[in-house]
């Protein structure tokens, strides 16, 4: 069975966004494939972090990832650091990689933009990435448009390492959505929907209560026109409802279109907002047993051990081809 991989940082409250652009087709892919997913907590503290909060949101992104409808039965689901491979591997990665690739991610240039002091961390944050891939030879890795460019280093790595110590790692492809890969933020439709953006009706959190929800869709930005169709260079933020609904309530963009002729936004927003309300709730409802259950902690556990043989083995591999003398 090809392999998938994919993570998301426990850093903030996840979105509308990470669920369309990721979490979603972690679900469809886990009846295909073999497939990891983690919740990567030693990329969340490439900025800072409030140790209680990170712990918290750990022990919530992997909840959600369950109630979202992954199988633990059928994926492996575990926190990167309870897998120390990863940091390992990561570091080899590190130094095979060059400062001017690391200096052309745009995410590195967003995170650091006028700050005066940048964390190393978030500097080398993509050679870790890389690692986590390449540790268990995925061949797809299904992210949101704003992680291409990182995949694209991943391959570059890999082919970088094969080329100087042998053909060991797997190229991945990356896997993103065709509508959906960048949901766009309800103020701004130029920028992408952010659990890290300060203002919090910017977007629409998978646990936020209904109301909420509501009321941040009817805030949300339109433009002084009345039409509903899905035109993203001149109505940004009016598409980025569109592929919002579309999502939520299964239909295509032209019958959304067709549906509000004549009418106006209040009628497409109240609508849209239900639709959101209606595919949060049994998510959100899931979530609430399982963290009153306490079963995530059993879960990551179980996943962890399903994956250490895998990534011990990668780590010993390349520390052979590498040179390095291991214990014997
Ligand atoms: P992060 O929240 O940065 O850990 O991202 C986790 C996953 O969600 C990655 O695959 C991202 O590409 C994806 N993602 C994050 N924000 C969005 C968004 N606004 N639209 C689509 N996908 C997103
Ligand atoms: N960098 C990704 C993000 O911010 C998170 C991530 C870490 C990841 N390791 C990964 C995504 C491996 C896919 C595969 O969204």
């Amino acid at each position: 069975m090809p392999r998938v991989l994919s993570g998301i940082q426990p850093s903030g409250q996840l979105t509308l966004g990470n669920y369309i652009g990721a979490i979603q087709n972690f679900v469809k892919l886990q009846e295909t494939h073999e497939c990891f997913f983690m919740v990567v907590d030693l990329h969340a503290i490439t900025v800072p972090q409030e140790p209680a909060a990170l712990r918290e949101q750990t022990e919530s992104v992997a909840a959600l990832f369950i109630a979202a409808g992954i199988d633990p039965a059928k994926a492996s689901v575990f926190a990167q650091s309870h897998v120390a491979a990863h940091a390992e591997l990561g570091w080899l990665f590190t130094t095979l990689a060059y400062m001017g690739e690391l200096e052309r991610m745009t995410q590195f240039k967003d995170k650091s933009n006028g700050k005066d002091s940048v964390g190393a961390g978030l500097f080398v944050y993509p050679t870790l990435m890389a690692a986590d891939i390449l540790m268990y030879n995925a061949d797809l890795v299904p992210v949101g448009d704003d992680q291409k460019q990182h995949l694209e280093l991943t391959r570059d790595l890999a082919a970088r390492f094969n080329q100087r110590y042998g053909d060991m790692f797997t190229i991945p492809e990356p896997y993103i959505p065709k509508v959906g890969a960048r949901i766009m933020s309800l103020d701004d439709g130029t920028k992408k929907m952010s659990k890290s953006n300060p203002n919090p009706g910017s977007y629409i959190a998978l646990l936020d209560p209904p109301d909420v929800i509501r009321k941040k869709i009817s805030r949300a930005t339109t433009d002084s026109g009345r039409e509903v169709q899905f035109n993203p260079a001149e109505k940004p933020e009016v598409s980025n409802l569109m592929s919002i609904y579309s999502h939520c309530a299964g239909i295509t963009l032209e019958e959304i279109t067709a549906r509000y002729e004549g009418q106006g936004y209040g009628a497409f927003k109240k609508d849209l907002a239900e639709h959101v309300v209606a595919k949060l709730e049994p998510l959100q409802q899931r979530y609430a047993e399982i963290r009153s259950s306490g079963e995530i902690h059993q879960i990551l556990k179980q996943g962890a051990e399903q994956v250490s043989g895998i990534a011990e083995k990668t780590l010993r591999d390349a520390k052979e081809r590498m040179g390095f003398l291991l214990p014997r």
